[in-house]
């Protein structure tokens, strides 16, 4: 065999997690719990690529140069992060609604009388005033994202609620991509909540999303509704879905968060590539989820800072058939959280997801939600060198200690970050 040159090499890996085997299909039911550990695990990188994968003492033995050699020895190595719903452009913070919360007010009842993603919308519109300064504000968001594993992120609009800011904010996306290692996908979420100044006049906010969606084609990958009390109705987020779908921009749907008002049915029948909270599903539901060939992205971050404790039913999800992703749904009003160890944390506490499904549900299931499979979420042959390494020495380790960032390094299109 002729021996090859790379340009990085991580060594010694306790254990290797590849989480391979599932770039054409999500992984569902018992293919959940393989995450495809290599002891001793060796990783090869050149030109931003994963090159080769093996036990190290075999790939080393294959090696005629390497530029940079990391030693992962006593540590795990695994897909980066893929953080496949998050609303984390914004202007901002919430903090005061938060201790209101604490008092017991609910976030539907915040959200009525005009606080909540109002209160958001109001901030940002401010804050795109000076887009660079918004732009700066958000870089440090995605340093920090990046410092705690993830390698891409989904990014929602819905905080301009209007033709000008929506088509700012999908700008400020683009440029962020641009200029930050992050992988941004960006989604079109006109239909967040209607803006005050249309209260009183639903059917023209929907005419103006209708406009707007032939304008925002090439910028949004996604088009999602929040169909949810107070929110939108089922049948205006079939309304704006399919119009969306001609267009040739994808579904999502922010559904079944607090109460079920038909968004599952719709976001079934238009194809939907995820569906996403499901907090409030009964049986039925899930059996429609399971034979849709929808993702379900679930947000265990959301119940966990509204205090409801009301988490969607994961392992009767997982025990049907349904691909589940993990998500952190970072926003400033249900979950000011961009870790997405937090998220596994929380997923396995309160879902009783187990430490292996919730590596698959955050990595290989997520690049799933967000059609980046081919390309991301698992470390094979051929995909991006999206890597991080943690400071333990077995996966089991990653939800059990809670609340701390374990990364060690994060390799990002085969740099070092
Ligand atoms: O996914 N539910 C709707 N939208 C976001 C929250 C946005 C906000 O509160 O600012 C969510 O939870
Ligand atoms: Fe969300």
């Amino acid at each position: 065999m002729t021996k090859k040159s790379f340009d990085l090499i991580i060594k010694n890996a306790n254990e290797l997690i590849t989480v391979e085997g599932a770039s054409k299909y999500p992984k569902i039911k018992k293919q959940m719990e393989e995450v495809g550990t290599i002891k001793n695990g060796a990783v090869a990188i050149k030109n931003g690529r994963i090159v080769a994968i093996g036990e190290t003492k075999n790939l080393l033995a294959n090696t005629k140069s390497v530029k940079k050699i990391i030693d992962a020895k006593n540590k795990i190595v695994m897909p980066g992060f893929v953080d496949c719903h998050t609303h984390l452009l914004f202007g901002g913070s919430r903090e005061n609604e938060f201790t209101e919360k604490l008092k017991g007010s609910s976030y539907l009842e915040i959200l009525k009388k005009g606080g909540g993603i109002l209160n958001t919308v109001t901030a940002t519109r401010k804050e795109l005033e000076k887009p660079e300064k918004i732009t700066n504000k958000t870089l440090k968001t995605l340093d920090r994202m990046m410092s705690y594993g993830t390698t891409t992120a989904e990014v929602k609009t819905g905080y301009g609620l209007n033709a000008e800011a929506e088509l700012q904010m999908l700008n400020v996306i683009k440029k962020l991509n641009a200029i930050h290692p992050i992988d941004l996908i960006p989604t079109f979420l006109g239909a967040h909540i209607i803006p005050k100044e249309y209260i009183n006049k639903r059917k023209e906010y929907i005419n103006l999303l209708l406009e707007m969606l032939p304008k925002i084609k090439k910028l949004a990958k996604y088009c999602d509704v929040f169909c949810e009390k107070n929110a939108f109705t089922a049948k205006e987020a079939k309304q704006i879905l399919q119009e969306a779908k001609q267009l040739g921009i994808k579904s999502k749907l922010h559904t079944n968060q607090f109460n079920d008002i038909g968004g599952i049915k719709i976001g079934i029948d238009l194809k939907a590539t995820s569906l996403d909270h499901l907090d409030y599903v009964n049986e039925e539901h899930i059996k429609k989820i399971s034979t849709s060939g929808t993702i379900a992205v679930l947000l265990p971050g959301v119940p966990f800072h509204l205090m409801n404790k009301h988490y969607a039913p994961a392992q009767k999800m997982i025990k049907a058939g349904i691909p589940i992703a993990l998500a952190t749904d970072f926003n400033p009003g249900s979950c000011p959280t961009l870790s997405m160890q937090m998220i596994i944390d929380l997923a396995c506490r309160n879902m009783k997801i187990t430490p292996n499904q919730a590596i698959n549900a955050t990595t290989i299931n997520a690049s799933h939600a967000i059609g980046m499979a081919q390309e991301i979420g698992s470390i094979e042959i051929g995909k991006k060198a999206d890597i991080i390494i943690l400071d333990i020495p077995n996966h089991k380790q990653l939800p059990y200690w809670f609340g701390i960032n374990l990364i060690k390094t994060v390799i990002k299109n085969g740099k070092i970050t």
